[in-house]
């Protein structure tokens, strides 16, 4: 099985935060065919123009992760019915110089966890919204939102092993690797849609 390199985003930044305890949950179920890496983005400084073409350190290290990655895993909390903004930060760095944006034709998922009812339902739709001006190929299904961080006990367990069985299909077919999907893809003329700065 290929294995693939995630770079991922989490937006919880607090030291207790259910979403950073999620990724550990993720990252300790051990899905087959992936080494997953995260990153601080509570370090980037706020995204402005006047910084974007000689940036700090801190975000040309940012940037060459996404750049070195395979794909994007973005483990997003909820706040106020959308995703929080630090990680729309993170993105915007991720997404400038104008025309230069990392996140072009990259393979993407989104995952959350919230206390309340709805478990992320806001923040990730808000959150595809964005990937989707962005270009990115993003896992439409299955969907999942989690009302707690567990990935301890069997439901959750089998619930995330789909969802990056997926993940991992949905990564063969645009990276090529699963050459006979990846033609029927790119037959379709799907390998050329225009970045839509
Ligand atoms: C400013 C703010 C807004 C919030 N809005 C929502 C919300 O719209 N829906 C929801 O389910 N939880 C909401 N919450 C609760 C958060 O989802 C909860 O605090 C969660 O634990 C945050 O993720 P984290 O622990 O990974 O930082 C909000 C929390 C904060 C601080």
């Amino acid at each position: 099985m290929n294995s693939y390199k995630i770079f991922t985003l989490v937006g919880g930044i607090s030291s207790q935060s259910l979403n950073k305890k999620f990724y550990q949950s993720i990252v300790e179920l051990g899905p087959d065919g992936f080494e997953f890496e995260t990153f601080d983005i509570s370090k980037l400084p706020f995204y402005s123009q006047d910084l974007e073409n000689d940036p700090p350190d801190i975000v040309s290290e940012f940037k060459e992760k996404i750049r070195e990655s395979d794909g994007i895993l973005f483990i997003t909390p909820e706040y106020n019915r959308s995703f929080p903004g630090v990680l729309k930060n993170a993105i915007d760095w991720g997404s400038r110089p104008y025309g230069m944006s990392l996140w072009d034709k990259k393979v993407g998922a989104v995952i959350g966890a919230s206390p309340g009812n709805i478990g992320t339902f806001g923040a990730q739709h808000h959150l595809r919204q964005v990937l989707a001006y962005l270009n990115m190929h993003v896992l439409a299904q299955p969907e999942v939102y989690f009302n707690s961080s567990a990935a301890k006990d069997e439901t959750t367990k089998q619930i995330l092993t789909k969802y990056f069985k997926a993940f991992h299909e949905l990564l063969e077919l645009i990276s090529g690797h699963d050459h006979s999907q990846a033609m029927n893809y790119k037959s379709q003329g799907l390998e050329d849609s225009p970045l839509a700065h």
